[in-house]
């Protein structure tokens, strides 16, 4: 309980799975969330689960890929909530899963906008505001597909490759900032994104259970935990890592 105690928090992607259970965990640990996403009717959800932890939690309707609408989320949580201690950039989609040969222009450009540009834009505006402010942590969620290949997922692993990269470039900039940036690199988690790529759940559990050595999926506050201890000051010596939460599945 309060390892977050009175810092502020935007989660992006927050209407559901790991963001969600991000926010929710931040705002149990004593932190004023803003929950921003681009799906309305998930974020409602999100609020109002926020809600009973934190009275001042926030929502707002956030397309990372675009500049205006990071700038407004930073915006917001410094003049409702007071400021931006944390800024966790987990939204994210998993693209087509197809072979190179079949994978278009447009998707490779939609999955690397919001993936990878859309972490960009959060660490652009969110690192300086936190320089303004005299410090802060930034968390990105990156994946197991940007430490090894993935087939038929070519847009997603460069993706989030890139993430890994941007994180450690991040991390030197803003190291005599104040700042830190960190990754998270979930392996197979229990969210709507995975049952969307494997819509059965028992061949969910399955295919989980065979590559993952600790034989389970993982949850979504698996994860969670990760990021607090990121954004937490037990992770004070942390900067410009990715950490690695796969139940072993890179370990092979
Ligand atoms: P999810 O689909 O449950 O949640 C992703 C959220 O991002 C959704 O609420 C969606 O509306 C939001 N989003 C999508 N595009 C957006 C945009 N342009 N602007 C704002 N929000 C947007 O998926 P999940 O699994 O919770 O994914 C969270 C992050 O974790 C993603 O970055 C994903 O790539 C990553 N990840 C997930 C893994 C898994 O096995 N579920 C494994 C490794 C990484």
């Amino acid at each position: 309980m309060d390892r977050l105690k009175g810092k502020v928090a935007i989660v992006t992607g927050a209407a559901s799975g790991i963001g969600r259970a991000s926010a929710l965990l931040f705002a149990e640990e004593g932190a004023h969330v803003l929950a921003a996403d681009i799906a309305a009717g998930g974020l409602g959800e999100t609020l109002e689960l926020l809600r009973r932890s934190d009275p001042k939690a926030e929502s707002l309707e956030v397309d990372v890929t675009k500049a205006e609408d990071v700038r407004r989320m930073i915006e917001k949580a410094r003049q409702t909530l007071g400021g931006l201690d944390i800024l966790f950039n987990n939204a994210g989609i998993e693209g087509d899963f197809v072979p190179i040969s079949e994978c278009t222009e447009e998707n490779w450009d939609r999955t690397l906008a919001v993936n990878l540009k859309g972490v960009f834009l959060g660490i652009k505006y969110g690192a300086h505001a936190m320089v303004e402010q005299g410090g802060g942590v930034i968390i990105n969620t990156a994946s197991v597909a940007g430490l090894v290949g993935v087939r038929n997922f070519a847009a997603y692993a460069a993706s989030k490759g890139g993430v890994i990269q941007l994180t450690r470039t991040a991390a030197l900039e803003y190291a005599r900032q104040g700042v830190r940036v960190n990754c998270i690199c979930p392996g197979m988690i229990d969210t709507p994104l995975t049952a969307r790529l494997i819509p059965d759940e028992e061949m969910r559990r399955a295919a989980a259970a065979q590559t993952q050595p600790l034989q389970r999926i993982g949850q979504p506050e698996d994860i969670a935990r990760a990021a607090l201890y990121l954004a937490s000051d037990d992770a004070s010596f942390a900067t410009g890592t990715a950490l690695v939460v796969d139940g072993a599945y890179t370990a092979q």
